[in-house]
């Protein structure tokens, strides 16, 4: 019997966690591990942000549309409603465009650059580019980390601030931990918060425990 950590089993309403399949665990064994490769982390990354976008896209609305196939029979099947756009949290969001890109060819996609000091872990708002009706379409909202939540709530706040109401925020995320995750939650508890990983916790420099360290020096090598 093969034994592995799996996320932190943690239910909240709006919180949507990966299945912890084999599959999944290896590609996560793989981009916490100190010495894997840029390349190999890339790739990794971009298979787990690729599961995180089809699950995000099952929390759409859908309507009944039915086909008929080349045998001539019909088939009742579904359609999706409503105008999406992503909105990617600058510079490691923007590593999940691609991934929505591929589901989604013509997605629109808006920027939201925020950085934490590194020091203190306070987040700073430095620009924002969106979509002009952004307020009448559905937010996947891209941010691999969720640490102590603060990025993302300012992002949130952004949203929110352009008429986005909460209940149109799907928000993507590769590794969270239980303090980011009561942040986002409680300040804005009509979100769906789709994650791949709940790990145990924060550290003291406030990063991810285990985590995988920081991940757009990761993905971007810098
Ligand atoms: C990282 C990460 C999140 C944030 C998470 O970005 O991508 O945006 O930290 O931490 P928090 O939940 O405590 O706010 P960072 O500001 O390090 O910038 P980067 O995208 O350039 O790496
Ligand atoms: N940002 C990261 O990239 N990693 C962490 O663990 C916390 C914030």
């Amino acid at each position: 019997m093969v034994s592995f950590t799996e996320s932190l089993d943690y239910t909240a309403p709006g919180l949507i966690i990966l299945p912890q399949t084999p599959q999944l665990i290896g590609l996560y064994t793989k981009i916490r591990d100190i010495n894997t490769s840029r390349n190999e982390f890339v790739f990794c990354s971009n298979r787990i942000i690729r599961l995180l976008v089809e699950e995000g896209l099952n929390h759409l609305p859908t309507k009944e549309h039915t086909v008929t196939t080349p045998t001539g029979e019909t088939y009742n099947g579904v359609s999706f409603e409503g105008k999406i756009c992503g909105v990617s949290i600058m510079r490691a969001g923007e590593s999940m465009e691609m991934g929505l890109r591929d589901c989604c060819r013509s997605v629109r996609i808006g920027k939201i650059l925020i950085q934490r000091n590194e020091e203190t872990a306070q987040p700073t708002l430095y620009y924002d580019k969106l979509p002009e009706d952004i307020s009448i379409r559905y937010v996947m909202l891209l941010d691999p980390m969720l640490a102590t939540g603060g990025s993302a709530g300012m992002a949130i706040e952004v949203l929110k601030e352009r008429g986005v109401p909460e209940d149109r925020i799907i928000f993507l995320n590769l590794i969270a931990c239980p303090e980011g995750i009561q942040c986002i939650l409680k300040k804005f508890p009509s979100i769906k918060l789709v994650t791949g990983f709940i790990d145990k916790g924060l550290n003291d420099k406030n990063y991810i425990a285990p985590g995988l360290g920081d991940f757009g020096d990761r993905y971007y090598s810098t």
